[in-house]
């Protein structure tokens, strides 16, 4: 097993990464002992791995909520369900939530802890690839709200991360891909070496070898890490972490949730905004080039879908949380390994990109 902290003072906490987690009693550590506890998950993984936590806990009263799966629930409707059984089974303010899913579930089971009883503790149990090495380190939690992606929440920091590698064998392999989009974006992002090291092994990370797995979310936690305890709540280098989202979400959004996974809408995001920083001249067509290849290898898309349009992505990523005094700003490459945020671009070049890379037909 390994161990990594995300280290924020007070609110620090640790990421266990190792085989069969779920289970071992004395990886949950004090925090679920003696505790009245809530299991959400969905009714996916539910049948797969709950009973496993449930016999794992020694809590004073445990219960579990079952959501419905998929991108479409992640919303303040759906929320509203882990505060009715919070509310009915009389939850104190002494009380664990455990997040059993992918982001969907722990960022709804997030937002929940941050705003029942105005915080309570929390522990976050990723099952998806993405989840490990994204959404559950860091304390952002959301629900969307139909005209744009996570604009309702809180940051809100687990207590404890338990990354158990053996759930990953359920998982569907377009999840799997889905995942490894966030993966690479560390790459581009920040981490050159971790870049040629997914070059070399994507074909190893896609076969599930198990030393590959860990490696890649072990190395994706150590770099989410260091950029959540440099700038908790993104007042800086966070937004980095952002690289493709505008793009992305404005296609989550724009197809209706779930259409494209996650993963998928920023794989295709992140390509457009390599495309931008060419067009800027900030990177050479080999480096987009570069780019595309990876993500095409991962078996994710590297253009949007067609139907959408310029005008209505364009619209849509107005939305955007990055957007400061009515100027949406970018996530770009000044290089392949190293991002920047911007808002001082030329809106001639973006309506350009737009317009190329977000065709209404085929
Ligand atoms: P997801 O939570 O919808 O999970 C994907 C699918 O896999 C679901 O159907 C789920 O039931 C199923 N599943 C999960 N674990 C499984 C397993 N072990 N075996 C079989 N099936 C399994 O999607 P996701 O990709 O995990 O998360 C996407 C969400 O995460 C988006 O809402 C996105 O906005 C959010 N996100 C948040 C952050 C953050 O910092 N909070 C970062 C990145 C993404
Ligand atoms: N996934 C973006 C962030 O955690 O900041």
């Amino acid at each position: 097993m390994q161990t990594l902290n995300v280290e924020l003072g007070e609110r620090s906490y640790p990421i266990l990464i190792g085989s069969g987690l779920l289970g071992d009693a004395g990886a949950y550590g004090e925090l679920a002992e003696n505790r009245q506890v809530l299991i959400v998950t969905n009714t996916t993984i539910a049948p797969l791995y709950l009973s496993t936590v449930e016999q794992a806990l020694s809590a004073t009263k445990l219960r579990s909520l079952a959501l419905a799966d998929g991108e479409s629930h992640k919303t303040l409707h759906t929320a509203a369900e882990i505060f009715d059984a919070l509310m009915a089974d009389s939850f104190a303010r002494d009380c664990v939530i455990v997040a059993l899913g992918g982001g969907v579930i722990g960022d709804m089971a997030g937002f929940a802890a941050a705003a029942y009883q105005r915080g309570v503790d929390f522990i976050q149990i990723p099952t998806t690839l993405l989840a490990q090495v994204d959404s559950s380190v860091g304390g952002k939690t959301a629900v969307n709200h139909p005209r744009g992606k996570n604009m309702i929440g809180a940051f809100h920091q687990p207590r404890r991360v338990l990354i158990d590698t053996d759930v990953l064998a359920t998982l569907p392999d377009r999840e799997l891909s889905a995942g490894l989009a966030e993966v690479i974006k560390y790459g581009l992002i920040r981490d050159l070496p971790f870049l040629a090291w997914l070059e070399d092994n994507l074909e190893r990370l896609l076969q599930r070898d198990r030393d590959a797995l860990t490696h890649a979310i072990a190395e994706s936690c150590r770099n989410k890490a260091e950029v959540v305890a440099a700038d908790e709540r993104e007042s800086g280098q966070r937004a980095l972490l952002n690289l493709g989202h505008t793009f992305g979400h404005a296609i989550e959004a724009g197809l209706g949730y779930g259409e494209w996974l996650h993963g998928e809408a920023v794989a295709a995001g992140m390509c457009v905004a390599a495309r931008m920083s060419q067009a800027l001249g900030l990177v050479s067509q080999a480096d987009v080039q570069r780019v595309e290849r990876l993500f095409a290898a991962a078996g994710l898309p590297i253009h949007p879908p067609v139907g959408l349009g310029p005008d209505r992505a364009l619209e849509l990523m107005g939305h955007d949380k990055k957007v400061l005094g009515g100027r949406i700003r970018l996530v770009l490459l000044r290089q392949v390994g190293e991002a920047f945020v911007t808002g001082d671009y030329d809106s001639a070049v973006l309506e350009r990109i737009l317009a190329d890379n977000f065709s209404l037909q085929a």
